[in-house]
């Protein structure tokens, strides 16, 4: 891994990862909105930006070419289709051989085998309506991307992180492949150790093809 492109850098998972990516020498490149460019202006000069909407397929292409890992943050504002704009923005441009690793919440599910609590369920049912009623979000979008990315013979993963929280890192994340597994119960993991799974997914053979549901590894319930 040499160097890698962040899709959505300006973020606060973004932002965790180029700092990541940078502490282990990699070069890093990133895609964001052009009115949060302002955002990473501490890491100016360490940093190649390419500023445009992240489903902004030309820009994406020109931004992953020649990269060895691509680090895309899927999130599904607005109600156009963001995320999987996003996703085969990435999955159509990126190098062949190329590492790529996209992050989403625990609602998502590969294989329909992950146990949900019903207080997760209720939030997703009710946050899922009303953000699509105030056409702020629609979380079938990011339903979408994912289901995109699992059906893609690229060398994928998909991070499917708990609640976030910040604070300084704990270490690296435990993962199980299904939601419900006792080991999740905490649920809860800091954002900047978010990002350092991200990350290290790039370089972990075990992860490719695969749909960890992270947690800290430090917290008991
Ligand atoms: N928040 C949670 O509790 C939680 C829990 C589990 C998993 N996750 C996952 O973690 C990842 C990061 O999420 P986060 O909540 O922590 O937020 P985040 O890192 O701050 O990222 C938010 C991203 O959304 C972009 N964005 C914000 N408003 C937008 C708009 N109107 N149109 C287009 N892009 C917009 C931001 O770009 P700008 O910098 O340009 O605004 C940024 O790239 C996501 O994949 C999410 O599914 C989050």
């Amino acid at each position: 891994m040499k160097r890698v492109c962040i899709i959505g850098i300006s973020g606060k998972l973004g932002r965790y990862m180029a700092r990541e990516a940078l502490d282990r020498g990699y070069e890093v490149r990133g895609v964001c909105r052009p009115e949060s460019v302002g955002k990473l202006a501490d890491l100016a000069g360490r940093i190649t930006l390419f500023p445009a909407r992240t489903d902004d397929a030309e820009v994406v292409a020109e931004a992953v070419k020649s990269c060895d890992g691509v680090l895309t943050v899927l999130v599904p504002w607005g109600v156009k289709d963001y995320a999987s704009g996003t996703a085969r923005a990435v999955l159509e441009n990126a190098e062949p051989d190329a590492r790529l690793v996209f992050s989403c919440g625990w609602h998502i599910s590969r294989d329909g085998q992950d146990v949900y609590s019903f207080k997760l369920k209720m939030i997703v049912a009710v946050f899922g309506r009303v953000a699509k009623w105030l056409r702020a979000a629609d979380l079938d979008d990011q339903v979408r991307a994912t289901d995109m990315i699992f059906a893609s013979d690229r060398d994928w993963t998909v991070v499917r992180g708990s609640n976030l929280e910040e604070g300084p890192s704990e270490g690296l994340p435990v993962w199980a492949e299904h939601v419900g597994d006792p080991l999740l119960a905490a649920n809860i993991t800091r954002r900047v150790d978010f990002a350092k799974f991200m990350v290290h997914a790039l370089t972990d053979d075990a992860l490719t093809r695969q749909a960890p549901a992270i947690v800290s590894g430090v917290r008991k319930v």
